[in-house]
């Protein structure tokens, strides 16, 4: 029912000031839990359960994750599902450059609105929509591309800070998954909201 899941995080941001007091660590490891829904269904029919996925596939549908350690311009990345999500807090500079945006300039037109619940908070799945690289920019001293969000290095795609893609052969932005949040400080990945996944 609970297992532990690994984050790393890094410094999104390389905005200069700020350099403070706290400790700075490339690497967190965060508790993170992962609640699966198994059905009673699967109680009754274990012939059909042996096809199933496994209760340790299911228990990782959901990631819980607690965002209160990650400081404004950092990121982590979690695993859900066997993938990388980028979880990131965007610095006000970040939200700016992602909302100033011209829907008529992107090649795959998303509002950052429709794609950041809250608009310090941007949950991209972390993998290229071009042949699936991870993509760059999730630690300080990474590339972070032309417009500030990733770089994908396999063939050179460009993501801003909203994780929309705008240059390079990648033909998609970074995918949203669903979440919703627990509380002010958790978030819940990989469960649908009543108004969906990135809805207000
Ligand atoms: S896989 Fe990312 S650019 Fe090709």
């Amino acid at each position: 029912m609970v297992h532990g899941a690994e984050a790393v995080r890094g410094q999104a941001g390389g905005h200069g000031h700020g350099e403070g007091g706290g400790s700075r660590r490339d690497f967190l490891i965060l508790a993170t839990t992962a609640v699966g829904a198994v059905g009673a269904a699967s109680v009754l029919w274990p012939f059909i359960d042996q096809m199933n996925p496994s209760a340790d596939v299911l228990a990782l549908s959901t990631v819980e994750v607690d965002l209160s350690p990650i400081a404004v311009g950092q990121a982590i990345t979690v695993k859900w599902r066997g993938k990388p999500v980028f979880i990131r807090h965007r610095t006000e500079e970040e939200i700016q450059a992602a909302r100033s945006v011209q829907l008529g300039e992107l090649r795959d037109p998303e509002a950052d609105e429709a794609r950041a619940q809250r608009p310090e908070w941007l949950i991209t799945v972390g993998v290229c929509t071009h042949l699936g690289c991870i993509p760059l920019g999730q630690k300080a001293t990474d590339p972070k591309g032309d417009y500030g969000g990733w770089f994908c290095p396999c063939h050179g795609s460009h993501y801003d800070t909203s994780g929309r893609i705008r240059r390079g052969p990648a033909p998609q932005n970074l995918v949203v998954p669903d979440y919703v949040y627990a509380s002010d400080t958790v978030v819940r990945i990989g469960e649908v909201g009543p108004a969906g996944g990135a809805a207000a």
